[in-house]
């Protein structure tokens, strides 16, 4: 059985006021039946992991550097988001895609970066409109997974986040067949390359535009082990629709 898992990414937002939103949800799900991620900006990781109780809701990073150390001006290494209390970190999102241009070989390194630091890496995928409306978005999805996800199986240490970027932060989402069909996609390509158990326990998470309002429908999608979520999970109001959704899913 694979845990349900509800993944919160700030990215460049929040300063120590937002801690109380922190506060907020892990009181509201002290024991949770599905795992709660947060993931802050850096900057408030350590006090994020101090704000949140124990056994409720786990804070990761969003992003760290291929390397263990060394002169990388302004860089993290996995390890020290480990040091700083993550248990997980985002890997390979489209923003980091984009802005920084990274590559499927460096979000591979920094897979491999995370495994060793003992953090679970959540892989993100995703095609633009323009590969959508060419009909190649399973070719992009299988390269990218192909190309980010490290050789040896991570298995549990693993999660693939599904982020079409056509809909991150833009309000449109695909329609459940598209989903499905990712996701059923990404299932049986991971079962090709680490074999059926090993990708049976690899939880899929769909990410852009979730919102409490659709959240019900998107969990309903087999293959669907929960969400990436950026700007609803800035509230713990709007996060906490969510997770309850997943719950009950
Ligand atoms: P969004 O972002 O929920 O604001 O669309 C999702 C993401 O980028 O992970």
């Amino acid at each position: 059985m694979r845990r349900k898992l509800a993944a919160g990414n700030w990215k460049m937002n929040g300063t120590a006021t937002s801690l109380a939103e922190l506060e907020k949800l892990s009181s509201l799900y002290p024991n949770p039946d599905i795992d709660i991620l947060i993931c802050p900006p850096a900057t408030l990781l350590h006090r994020a992991a101090q704000a949140v109780q124990a056994n409720s809701v786990i804070v990761g990073g969003q992003d760290c550097h291929a390397l263990v150390a060394g002169a990388h001006t302004g860089d993290l290494s996995a390890e020290m988001l480990k040091d700083a209390g993550a248990e997980y970190v985002i890997l390979g999102h489209s923003e980091r895609r984009q802005d920084h241009g990274e590559s499927d070989e460096l979000v591979r390194a920094k897979a491999i970066a995370a495994k060793d630091a003992g953090l679970i890496a959540i892989v993100c995928v995703g095609e633009s409109i323009e590969q959508r409306e060419a009909a190649e978005t399973l070719d992009v999805i299988g390269e990218q997974i192909s190309g980010s996800i490290p050789d040896q199986p991570i298995g549990e240490n693993l999660v693939v986040a599904y982020e079409p970027i056509w809909a991150i932060g833009t309000g449109k989402i695909p329609t459940l067949d598209q989903i499905c069909e990712v996701h059923d996609f990404m299932r049986t390509k991971l079962a090709d390359r680490f074999g059926a158990d090993s990708a049976s326990s690899i939880r899929l998470l769909y990410g852009g535009s979730v919102k409490p309002q659709n959240a019900s429908e998107i969990f309903s999608v087999s293959n669907v082990d929960g969400a990436l979520v950026g700007g609803a999970s800035l509230k713990a109001e709007d996060f906490s629709g969510i997770i309850q959704a997943l719950e009950n899913a």
